[in-house]
């Protein structure tokens, strides 16, 4: 599957149905820079994998906008069309204060819900304050949308965290759209789960999708396990499908990926040659003939960034030899800053770079080359090019596409991997050398064992990860998502179906839910028969 093939197939369903994309991070900020304003791309692995597929299919993107200059650039309805010099499809831009960036975004996604599904040791916190903003921050992309929608038939595909409530709203207003919601991050266990205050709220309001997407099954079953236990809802885990107010939600594995083609493509281009001479030349002399081993990540506690600098310690503690004859070069992204545990890790980072360059530094070599800059797109690339070594040190990720991007970037066939058994790729590229991030001394033993991999070894499990980023490429993640939903919904429902279908939800939510009756009405009954009950218990006085 492709660009082209996947357009196409979009070419049908665009005849019957808009198609509108919603996430918090924008595929594109505008900032001002010396020669006016231009247009950037966040690190994102949502952004990433999501771009290519809006590109290919059109239609239209709603998202935050955060940057300086994003509201220059907009027309009346705070819409854009992009990119730059080839527009393909349409961001529309949602404004937030600093107070409701500040409850939504800071709060609830990224200091509750991020290090409560990620499991990696560090306490979400939670705020009723923060909880009343996130409410109304995804009541704002539901006007949103809505307003976007007009009276159109519609599929709406939501991505992640920040807007778990988003399909519940949309639900109520228009019961005729079809709505499709990707979580980019793992579902933690229910026992984890739990101690969320407003877990119901979440729960109901993704239930209001149609299809509900994770990266790999155990978060699916995850998923399952936690509204079984903590709703009323009828869990089917037979078809993986859970009906709650006479509607069901399909819960499908769909892991993520890159665009293998034009990521191919895009390293062998003259701008990643010049980025490639750049970074040879911040290197210095003390990295000439080294191997490289490259990290690419934004600065957070999930990536394992301290872990990883201490194995690299310990490689070199170990193997004295090795020194003068590898280099480590980290690009950090900095991010969402002003939250205390990612300015922790940051310090946290600083220091053990510092150290490590004093321990076992000898001029002009150093061990460590620390760029805490917004890379871009370009520079990426060239890192990956010239790595002898790429390391993926997630303590959790839903899937990680650095390992993605850099199996897709090496059109020449070499290169090793070294990735944590905890991120969703570690499923599809086994491959790689799996690490334990934890466990310091393993990984320095991984990092040794790929300075010694010979040359025929590596390039037989690159060929391997290379063919499976192939088959499952972004298009091909686009592909299934759509076709699922397409075997679940009809989209030429008419809608005054939608109402009936509508108004058989509002019979189950009125009669008692514990009643086994409801169940299994909930599970097999036509909407047309579920207005006859309406009918009679209405009649018998039994309901008002
Ligand atoms: C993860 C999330 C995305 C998010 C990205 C970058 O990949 O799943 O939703 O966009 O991190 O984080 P940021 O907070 O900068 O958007």
């Amino acid at each position: 599957m492709d660009a082209l093939a996947l357009g196409s197939l979009f070419a049908g369903i665009k005849k019957k149905a808009k198609v509108v994309v919603v996430s918090n991070r924008q595929p594109w900020f505008h900032e001002r820079v010396a020669e006016g304003i231009r247009a950037f791309r966040p690190a994102s692995g949502l952004v990433t994998a999501l771009e290519p597929i809006i590109e290919a299919v059109g239609g239209t993107w709603i998202a935050h906008g955060s940057a300086s200059a994003d509201r220059l650039v907009v027309d009346r309805k705070n819409r854009v069309r992009l990119p730059e010099e080839n527009p393909r499809f349409t961001l529309r831009r949602v404004w937030l204060t600093p107070k409701e960036e500040e409850g939504y975004y800071y709060g609830i996604s990224n200091k509750a819900l991020w290090p409560l599904c990620h499991i990696v040791y560090t306490k979400p916190r939670f705020s009723r304050k923060d909880w009343e903003i996130y409410r109304d921050v995804n009541r704002r992309f539901s006007d949103t949308v809505l307003d976007e929608v007009g009276d159109s038939p519609a599929i709406v595909f939501i991505q992640d965290y920040h807007l778990a409530l988003l399909p519940r709203y949309l639900r109520n207003a228009r019961p005729d759209l079809k709505l499709i919601q990707f979580w980019h991050i793992p579902w933690p266990n229910r026992e984890a789960f739990r101690i969320f205050p407003w877990s119901e709220e979440v729960l109901d309001g993704l239930l209001g999708n149609d299809l509900l997407g994770f990266h790999i099954q155990y978060h699916c079953n995850n998923f399952l396990d936690t509204v079984e236990k903590t709703l009323e809802a009828m869990v089917d885990y037979e078809n993986f499908s859970i009906y709650r107010g006479g509607r069901p939600t399909y819960i499908r594995p769909f892991p993520i990926s890159v665009d293998f083609g034009q990521i191919g493509i895009d390293a062998g281009s003259s701008i990643v040659q010049e980025k490639k001479e750049s970074f040879i030349r911040q290197l210095g002399p003390g990295a000439e003939g080294t191997k490289i081993y490259v990290g690419a990540d934004r600065i957070d506690y999930t990536k394992g960034i301290p872990e990883r600098l201490r194995g690299f310690d310990l490689l070199l503690q170990r193997n004295p030899d090795l020194k003068r004859r590898v280099t480590l070069l980290q690009l950090a992204a900095p991010s969402r800053t002003q939250i205390e545990e990612y300015g922790r890790i940051n310090d946290e980072i600083e220091n053990l770079v510092e150290e490590i360059n004093r321990r076992h530094g000898a001029d002009p070599w150093k061990p460590v080359h620390f760029l805490r800059d917004h890379h871009d797109y370009h520079a990426v690339l060239a890192a990956y090019h010239m790595a002898d070594v790429v390391m993926v040190t997630s303590l959790h990720d839903g899937m990680n596409l650095v390992a993605k991007e850099f199996v897709a970037a090496r059109t020449d066939g070499d290169g090793v991997l070294l990735l944590s058994q905890y991120t969703g790729a570690a499923r599809e590229l086994t491959d790689a050398v799996l690490i334990n991030p934890y466990d310091t001394d393993q990984l320095a033993d991984a990092m040794l064992r790929a300075f010694r991999m010979p040359e025929e070894e590596r390039r037989r499990r690159m060929a391997r990860m290379r063919a499976q980023v192939e088959k499952n490429n972004i298009y091909e993640w686009g592909r299934k998502i759509f076709e699922e939903l397409l075997k679940r919904v009809h989209l030429g429902k008419s809608r005054s179906e939608a109402k009936q279908v509508a108004m058989a939800g509002s019979v189950i939510r009125r009669l008692n839910p514990h009643l086994a009756a409801v169940k299994f009405l909930t599970l097999r009954c036509s909407s047309a028969i579920l207005k006859k009950v309406h009918a009679r218990l209405t009649g018998n006085g039994v309901m008002r």
